[in-house]
Formats: structure tokens, sequence, C-alpha cells
């Protein structure tokens, strides 16, 4: 089956990232019955001041040049690392030797704008939080949002007054634990407001959760009531959840075990 959304599909693990320890980066793939798209995804966070100096050396001068006007020491991070990712993420989707290249400009709404050679259809969706950064790299054709949160006895109240009632009934009736539940809705609705590029500017409401079927090792199927076109997958990374948008007539194949081990060994 042919894989589309590419000129030259490469899926080369080309990588190199000496002493990085940080890191996971690995493809992503969805598919229904006539089409294969295909995508990368990077993690990463820095464990070391030197590992922060090679991500900094990597921006490019637009990008360094915000980076510059950033005041916030938490801000910088978080976009350096935002960045960082999503130039990986490039390399291991398309095998590019040269990941320094590629840019991330701000589009008018906020969202990540990606810049590299001739691949105009490829786009990137950026997360950020506690020590970590991850981005998506995906076909246009195939839009992607990802969303990262840490999982917290402080978030999971802010978050509860934030649920509809709806989505309250939901939760109750499944076995998913509320803290991880409630963090699954979040996600889901920040990451779905990722993929359609509007973040929360449009009414929040727009984005309640319909449906949720939990699956095994902490996965869960998230439906939208307003977008029925989307669907969003849960994935329980011990301190941390995370959701990906996508279409719902996809499926997606994304390798949950190796990341979650990787989130888990973080962890230790
Ligand atoms: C999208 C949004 C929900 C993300 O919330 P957050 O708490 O910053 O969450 P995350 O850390 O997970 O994601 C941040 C990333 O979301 C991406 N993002 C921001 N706005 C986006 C949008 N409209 N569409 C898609 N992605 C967007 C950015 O890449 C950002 O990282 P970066 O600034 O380092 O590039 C929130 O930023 C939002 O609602 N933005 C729209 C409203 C707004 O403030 N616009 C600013 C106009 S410039």
């Amino acid at each position: 089956m042919p894989v589309k959304g590419f000129d030259t599909p490469h899926l080369l693990p080309v990588l190199k990232h000496p002493g990085h320890t940080g890191l996971y980066i690995d493809n992503l793939i969805f598919k229904n019955r006539e089409e294969v798209f295909a995508g990368s995804i990077c993690f990463c966070r820095f464990l070391s001041p030197e590992e922060h100096k090679t991500a900094l050396s990597r921006l490019q001068t637009g990008e360094r040049e915000y980076y510059d006007t950033i005041k916030s020491e938490k801000r910088r991070k978080d976009y350096l690392l935002g960045r960082y990712s999503a130039k990986l993420a490039v390399a291991k989707l398309t095998g590019e030797q040269e990941p320094d290249i590629v840019t991330v400009e701000k589009g008018d709404s906020g969202q990540p704008v990606l810049r590299y050679r001739s691949f105009a259809d490829i786009q990137v969706s950026i997360t950020h939080t506690g020590d970590f950064g991850a981005a998506a790299v995906f076909p246009k054709t195939c839009p992607l949002g990802i969303d990262l949160e840490k999982v917290s006895p402080g978030r999971a109240k802010v978050l509860a007054k934030k649920m509809t009632d709806g989505e309250k009934k939901l939760l109750e009736n499944t076995n998913i634990p509320r803290d991880r539940g409630l963090i699954m809705v979040w996600t889901a609705k920040e990451a779905l407001s990722k993929l359609l590029k509007t973040g929360f500017t449009i009414p929040f409401d727009m984005f309640e959760i319909s449906e949720m079927t939990s699956g095994n090792h902490g996965q869960a199927a998230v439906y939208f009531r307003n977008f029925p076109g989307y669907k969003s997958l849960f994935l329980d990374l011990g301190s941390y959840g995370f959701s990906i948008a996508f279409s719902g007539a996809l499926e997606p194949g994304i390798n949950s075990a190796a990341l979650k081990e990787f989130f888990l060994r973080e962890e230790k």
C-alpha cells in the first residue's frame, strides 16, 4: 500500500544524537483500508547543560532572535524543547541529515509553522509541560494535534472545574482513575484545538467530549460532540498523560508500550 502525504517518503532511522539520553524518537503511522500516512514524533528533555547547549546551537537565526526576546527562563526552555523536538522529528521522518535547517515559525494564531526545504506538505504540532517538550510531524492531508500534561493533584483540582456535567458523568462510568480521566479529557481537547489550529480561541464548550472507550494499558479513545470527524487517543505515561487527535476515519500506529517504557525509565 503506498504511503500518502509525501513526494518522497523516507523512513530511515538515521538520527544520531550522541550522549543525549532524554530523547524518544519514533515513527507514527495512521491508516485506513486505502491509505497509509506516515509521520514521526519526538519527546525530549535536557538532562545536562551540554544537551541544552546543543539544542540552542541548532536554532536558526530567526528562532534564536525570538528566543533571546523571551524573558521567562521556563518559557525559553519550553520554546527550545519544542523547536529541537520538531527538528529531530523532521529528521526522523525525512532522513534529513542536517536537522538544523528546519525552522518553526509562529503562525497568526500562535500555531507552529514548519519551514523545511520543498516539503511544504509537512506540518508540526508542539507541546511542552514539566521537563518535557514534544513535537509530532505529519503530512497536511493527515492533520494531527498533540498535548502532554503532567499529572498532579493541583492540576486535577483546576481541571475538575473545567469539566461539563456530561464529561463528569462519563468519567464516573469508566474504570479510569479520576486524576488520569481529568488529564485525558483536557489533553484531548487541547490536542483537537491544535489540530484545528484555533487553540482555545473558540468557545471552550465546542470541544465537549461525547464518548470515551478505555482499552488496555491505560489507553483510551475519546470522541468529540461537535467534531465527529476527529477522535483522540490517550496514553497514560505514568506521571504524564498524552493525547493525539486525528481523523476519526484512521487507525493509529504508535508504539505506546515503548513510549510508556521511556517515560517510566525517565521517572527513575
Ligand atoms: C493552543 C493552546 C491551547 C496551547 O496551550 P499551552 O498551555 O500553551 O499548551 P502546550 O504547551 O501544550 O502547547 C504550546 C504550543 O501549542 C502550539 N500552539 C499555540 N497556538 C496554537 C494554535 N492556534 N494551533 C495549533 N498549535 C498552537 C505552539 O506551538 C505552542 O508552543 P510554542 O509557542 O513553543 O511554539 C493555547 O496556546 C491557545 O489557546 N492558544 C490560542 C490563543 C492564543 O493565545 N493565541 C496567541 C496568539 S499569538
